[in-house]
């Protein structure tokens, strides 16, 4: 099982549990390396030490107290964390301008300068620690200059010589579109402006620093397999399907896992009881405390369909919100909508709740409690998904007994079976992007939840799948063997 030759290998995300989160990156970020190292890599994580994770409650212990970082012209200064009892080693970048006075993780007018120097801070720091990467695995934009830099600035450095780098596309929607200026921040304006032919000219005219990651890494991988062929096309490609399709033999889907750890309906301490497979009690008791909560009518025999995505139209909300009235109106089910999102969703949202209060119960918000004890009391959890690289959610809802309804794209029709007798599914799919789509799937649910002992099949099937990290950590385990192959047998990229 242990594999020959362990790698080092520096894992860069923006984000982490239990630091800081804004996404499903967060999870996949604390899972991913921690399954990999009880494969036998040392993998080691590095993030920007942002203002709003506190030093004492994560113990965190300055390891460096200075050291300097190329930036535009000159050097700019940085320190490193270590947090203390971390399982996997995980370092913190200090620079107060850029992290450590700011309470947030994103959206600041100059994300463009933070993240490049927290990619370029976290390069210098392996130099600092003497630790040298075998691979780099890159996520998001915020990381994507590094692939670039290791072919050009880094190209020439013997510390980096024999270091390949993955990059790991989670959301195309999310590029990092800036100016040329960027490049001249990340020392690299004098290798030049990159222009495609086949790209827009609005792209054309800008830095796409996802576009850099995807150019210059030696394997690029996404997050599911579906996901992966869905970006070659101008549906799903985000204007960078011409890039991608140039590197279509060096783009893979690994579908996520999720963590066991984390998620375990046996003994979630959210739970008003304890969800097991072959008991159904458990389930039915989280229903009820699920209604209680959420003031609907106590009713355990009526459906009851949950939403927790935010309120957005990549979530599908354009088209559910076309078809929600006609089934608040017309079919005896409960509805829970948790998220928060765009203020025209919240409105038209408060709205309905108002006319239909026996039928639709509406949390404005985002609780991680709350979420665990909707996968666990709701029986239909809906995600009718415009695009989704991957999706962690219909996952930990399978997990917990819910049953998905989801649009087929992406992660989620990587992961959702549609129930289609004499096929025994894990849920339901719609393929159409449509608001008829979505009814249709929807009442194809409400029948079958008519029939108890199917519908408890289809519950039993979800919670018997696999969903475990086990097999995306040897898949990536693989990727990176085959990068550092690529990059060693000098294989032009
Ligand atoms: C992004 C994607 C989501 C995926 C997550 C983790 O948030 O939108 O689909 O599950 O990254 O990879």
């Amino acid at each position: 099982m242990m594999p020959t030759s362990p790698f080092n290998v520096l894992y860069l995300s923006a984000e982490m549990v239990p630091y800081a989160r804004t996404g499903g990156l967060a999870l996949v970020a604390a899972a991913l390396p921690r399954a990999l190292r009880q494969l036998g890599d040392d993998v080691r994580v590095i993030l920007p030490r942002y203002g709003l994770i506190d030093p004492e409650q994560h113990r965190l212990e300055r390891i460096i107290e200075s050291f300097p970082v190329p930036f535009e012209n000159g050097m700019e200064m940085a320190g490193l964390w270590q947090a203390r009892d971390a399982e996997v080693p995980t370092y913190f970048i200090e620079h107060g301008r850029f992290f450590g006075d700011r309470q947030g993780i994103y959206s600041f007018p100059d994300d463009a300068e933070r993240f490049i120097f927290y990619s370029r801070a976290s390069l210098e720091a392996c130099r600092r620690l003497g630790w040298q990467p075998h691979v780099i695995h890159c996520n998001e934009w915020h990381t994507a200059l590094i692939p670039n830099w290791i072919r050009t600035i880094y190209a020439a450095d013997a510390f980096f010589a024999d270091t390949a780098v993955i990059y790991n596309i989670h959301n195309l929607a999310y590029q990092g579109i800036f100016g040329h200026r960027v490049l001249e921040i990340a020392g690299i304006a004098s290798y030049g402006f990159m222009v495609h032919p086949q790209v827009s000219s609005g792209l054309n005219e800008a830095v796409s620093m996802m576009a850099r990651g995807i150019i210059f890494a030696d394997i690029i991988v996404t997050v599911s397999p579906t996901y992966a062929r869905e970006i070659l096309t101008p549906e799903f490609g985000e204007g960078l399907e011409p890039v991608l399709r140039d590197r279509q033999n060096r783009l893979i889907g690994i579908l996520n896992g999720i963590d066991l750890d984390r998620y375990d309906p046996a003994a979630d301490p959210n739970l008003p009881a304890p969800v097991l497979a072959d008991d159904p009690k458990g389930r039915t008791a989280c229903k009820v405390a699920l209604q209680a909560e959420a003031h609907l009518p106590i009713r355990p025999q009526v459906p009851l369909i949950s939403v927790t995505s935010r309120l957005t139209d990549q979530k599908g909300y354009d088209i559910l919100t076309t078809v929600l009235e006609p089934l608040l109106r017309h079919v005896d089910a409960q509805w829970l909508i948790m998220g928060t999102g765009e203020q025209r969703y919240h409105d038209l949202l408060s709205d309905l709740q108002r006319r239909y209060p026996d039928r639709l119960a509406l949390f404005l918000t985002w609780e991680e409690r709350l979420a665990r004890r909707i996968f666990a009391g709701a029986d239909v959890f809906l995600m009718p998904s415009r695009h989704e690289p991957c999706g962690l959610d219909q996952m930990v809802a399978m997990h917990y007994g819910a049953v998905p309804v989801v649009r087929a794209t992406g992660g989620l029709a990587d992961t959702v079976i549609d129930h289609h007798p004499p096929v025994v599914g894990t849920g339901f799919t719609f393929r159409n992007y449509d608001g008829m789509a979505l009814y249709a799937a929807i009442v194809r649910a409400l029948e079958v939840y008519r029939h108890p002992s199917v519908w408890s099949a289809i519950q039993r099937q979800g919670m018997g799948r696999d969903f475990s990290w086990t097999q995306p950590s040897y898949a990536y385990q693989d990727l990176y063997r085959r990068a550092r192959s690529l990059k060693l047998t000098g294989a032009p990229v």
